[in-house]
């Protein structure tokens, strides 16, 4: 009786060591794999492609799954292992193109340079009085206002000979023309209602202007008694 309970303690040992090892082995593979997959996306909102090319640079594509095969991006890395694919969320820019010979499965969104540097879709900046954002396919796209302030038109009086300099009033810079108008030039046509008002001619408006006036300019008042 006690061999044969020493077996059956033997044989729960091993069953025990049996599970801790698969259980140790099934955490370490689930572990590798959900720092790579889990990893943020590069591409939820599409593919910024930071203006360079990236698996091909580095001809870099790699068969399988292969954690090394990685290349700088942006701030942080890409792959170009055909692992990638799978999740699409950690390829480089150029994966699909350069390693498969296919179109990407997501938009490509096309960085805007200025500077000598690449920034992405949606970064914006003011121009005079004007806002540049970058657009999706690469290129600039800047509001047309007039601005209250024209470098070109300074430029252009002070090249001529006019008399007088026009100077960079500062503090205007940045403003468009309309706000100009509006807020700083003091010179608003009046709105139609004033514009239709007539002069007055009441007993009110009178005294007003008598005491106001040198007797001798005009006033209705001795005219008409001349005349009767
Ligand atoms: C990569 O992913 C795309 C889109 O999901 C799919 O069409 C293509 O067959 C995949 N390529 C490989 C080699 O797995
Ligand atoms: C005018 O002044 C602004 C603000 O100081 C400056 O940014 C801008 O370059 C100046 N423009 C010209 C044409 O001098």
């Amino acid at each position: 009786a006690g061999s044969w309970a020493l077996v059956s303690f033997m044989r729960l040992l091993w069953t025990l060591l049996t599970l801790w090892l698969l259980a140790a082995e099934d955490l370490s593979a689930h572990r590798a794999r959900t720092r790579r997959e889990l990893a943020p996306g590069l591409h939820e909102r599409g593919i910024r492609d930071a203006g360079g090319s990236y698996c091909e640079r580095n001809d870099a594509c790699c068969a399988g799954r292969d954690d090394a095969c990685t290349v700088p991006y942006l701030d942080t890395i890409c792959y170009c292992d055909l692992f990638c694919n799978r999740t699409v969320s950690d390829c480089c820019p150029d994966f699909w193109e350069y390693c498969l010979g296919i179109p990407p499965p997501v938009a490509v969104h096309k960085g805007c340079d200025r500077g000598g540097q690449n920034y992405p879709t949606g970064t914006t900046y003011r121009e005079n009085c004007n806002l540049c954002t970058c657009s999706g396919n690469g290129k600039w796209d800047c509001e047309q206002h007039a601005c209250l302030i024209d470098g070109e038109m300074i430029d252009a009086v002070n090249r001529g000979n006019y008399g007088w300099r026009a100077a960079n009033y500062s503090h205007f810079w940045g403003m468009t023309l309309d706000e100009g108008i509006r807020y700083r030039l003091g010179t608003i046509k009046p709105p139609p209602v004033v514009m239709h008002m007539n002069e007055l001619w009441g007993t009110e408006l009178q005294r007003v202007k008598i005491s106001k006036e040198p007797k001798s300019i005009r006033s209705p008042k001795p005219l008409t008694s001349k005349e009767t």
